[in-house]
């Protein structure tokens, strides 16, 4: 515990504060804010029109279009494998995420209101190094939280507590961790290459990498406090059903991992919902609904892996151009779930809070866990993006030591080299395949709902119907194991200071579609609250290609669509909707 301290001294005694004179602590004309928020009210009223299926990715410099990123970055190999002495790009060389600049971190602004947030959650300035993964001579054991022993619990908490006790501006502190999450997601970095644009690592290709190494840091962090190289984090297995309620080490009060920043009402024994939409369900279904959303995430709808990740999002794009499967569906719930009832649902339930609550970290070690059983369920199919532009983005953490280091995606990739497993438990919804509410249903021939290009754009402050062309109908076995259909929302604009919900229904005969445990049931789109106010636009992709088969409509040359607002429907706005075929 001392040597831990010790250690760092010379990195972490000091205040942010006196380190970073410059840095806008008060809000009086930050020398950050000033410029930037024009900039990014740009993108509030949208500077870029989308481009069909393509990623919103705002490439401006012409070279760009000729230069071939890859040969570039083998060309500079040199230069990029030498952190501290990398001089600024051009941003269009180097299109992969690369670290911010710590000292251009800022406060981030509330959009609708063009003041500073309220909080500073910006790091410790240091000079990074490259991160190597470290030889592993231990493996780190992940239990399941609901069957951890009473030893395990004793140690966590003994972890946690004395990663409490951490002097504030230790970057290994209870509170600089759960500052690295506020700021890689509540755009108070620029993003290296393009300054107009803010760093955002959610709602894309980059939540699973980037929430894996987060994990990494903080598990051992927690591993050096109480001198335990196996210590693992233990995950909250809501995905089956003994693990469906917040894990008892999680409730009780006079534990250091409890928060009382919670919906009290979500204590143990009420049933998690990875359906949440602000509002109490029907006891009765969360637990089929859950194993249906979990086939739906994790088998049905995710043929390509783009599905299962999220979008491209590379130096020139957007914040948010599209999530995967689990980030907008029980990601989001189980957040807004776990938070306060109130509208900015602390702690959990906003980005700049949640890593302030011992939960969020369980809850991610699920999603890390089911991304591993995703990419192994694959088989012989792409288990993630053969591309520079994602394996090569690299991010900033600090390590046990407090050394500041750089990490790159594609070390994420190999979980034995990371040195942890994972305890192993059922996973019921991977047979849990929905069946059809009304099966060879003649609704999509028969409805007198609009055609879809006569609606979009359209606000969803009531359930929104529309008939969608299906260019190809009748497919062979062959063209669908090639292709998968998929049905894309696009436009989709939301106030990112709330959380919103719809969800998607194909050919439900119902006026208002509601249940998630048959096969109409196509997926979801949710958004985790950000603190700062931004809008949002977005595009999700729902797979097909199994659906319609369930349903008996291949035949058909269209589809109902029903898209059901559930959360602040008012404050969502969809441009535009289209089924494209994905090879
Ligand atoms: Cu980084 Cu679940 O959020």
């Amino acid at each position: 515990m001392l040597s831990i301290l010790l250690s760092s001294s010379s990195i972490t005694t000091a205040n942010t504060t006196t380190l970073l004179p410059s840095r806008p602590i008060s809000t009086s004309n930050p020398p950050y804010f000033s410029t930037k928020t024009t900039r990014i009210r740009c993108f509030n009223v949208s500077c870029d029109a989308t481009n069909g299926d393509q990623n919103q990715n705002r490439n401006r410099s012409p070279q760009n279009v000729q230069i071939d990123r890859r040969n570039v970055l083998l060309g500079m190999g040199g230069l990029y494998s030498a952190s501290n002495l990398i001089p600024d790009v051009a941003p269009s060389f180097a299109t992969p995420i690369s670290p911010p600049d710590l000292e251009k971190c800022s406060r981030g602004t509330n959009l609708n209101t063009n003041e500073p947030l309220d909080i500073n959650c910006c790091p410790p300035i240091a000079q990074y190094i490259d991160y190597k993964l470290p030889p592993v001579t231990k493996m780190r054991f992940r239990p399941a939280a609901h069957l951890a022993s009473k030893e395990y619990i004793a140690k966590y908490e003994k972890a946690v507590r004395l990663m409490k006790e951490l002097p504030d501006d230790d970057p290994r502190s209870f509170t600089q961790q759960a500052h690295v999450h506020c700021a890689y997601c509540n755009l108070t970095y620029e993003q290296k290459g393009d300054s107009e644009l803010k760093l955002q690592i959610h709602n894309s290709w980059h939540f699973y990498p980037w929430h894996r190494w987060y994990l990494y840091f903080y598990e051992r962090i927690l591993g050096k406090l109480i001198d335990d190289p196996t210590f693992g984090l233990p995950f909250w297995n809501w995905d089956n059903p003994p693990g469906m309620v917040m894990p008892d080490m999680f409730a009780k009060k006079d534990s250091p991992l409890y928060d009382p920043l919670r919906n009290l009402d979500h204590l143990p024994p009420a049933l998690a919902d990875l359906n949440y939409a602000a509002k109490p369900s029907d006891n009765s279904k969360v637990i089929q609904n859950n194993l249906t959303e979990m086939y739906t995430e994790m088998v049905r709808g995710v043929s390509k892996p783009e599905d299962f990740y999220g979008a491209k999002y590379v130096v020139g794009s957007t914040p948010d151009p599209g999530p995967g499967t689990i980030e907008r569906g029980s990601h989001t719930s189980l957040h807004v779930w776990v938070g306060q009832a109130t509208k900015s649902g602390e702690d959990m339930g906003n980005f700049y809070s949640a890593g302030l609550e011992p939960l969020f970290f369980s809850h991610h070690t699920n999603i890390d866990r089911l991304w591993t059983i995703w990419r192994k369920l694959r088989g012989s199919k792409p288990k993630d993006f053969n591309e520079s532009d994602w394996l090569d983005s690299s991010y900033l953490f600090y390590d046990e030591n407090a050394q500041l280091v750089r990490v790159k995606v594609s070390d994420t990739l190999d979980q034995d080299k990371l040195g942890y497993f994972f305890q192993e438990v059922d996973t019921p919804w991977l047979k849990n395949r929905p069946k059809p509410r009304v099966k060879k249903s003649k609704i999509a021939t028969t409805s007198s709902a609009p055609k879809a290009d006569s609606v979009f754009p359209v606000k969803l402050d009531k359930v929104v119907k529309v008939l969608v062309d299906r260019p190809k109908k009748s497919r062979s076995k062959k063209n669908k194991e090639e292709e998968e259909e998929l049905l894309v929302i696009e436009g989709i604009e939301v106030d990112s200071a709330k959380f919103v919900r719809f969800d998607v229904f194909v050919n439900d005969e119902d006026d208002k579609p509601d249940e998630i445990d048959k096969a109409e049931y196509v997926g979801c789109y949710s958004q985790v609250p950000h603190k700062n106010s931004t809008g949002v636009k977005s595009k999700i992709r729902l797979g097909l290609t199994e659906l319609l088969e369930d349903l008996d409509v291949e035949d058909d040359d269209k589809i109902l669509v029903s898209l059901v607002p559930k959360a602040n429907g008012d404050d969502i706005n969809i441009g535009g909707i289209k089924i494209i075929y994905a090879s």
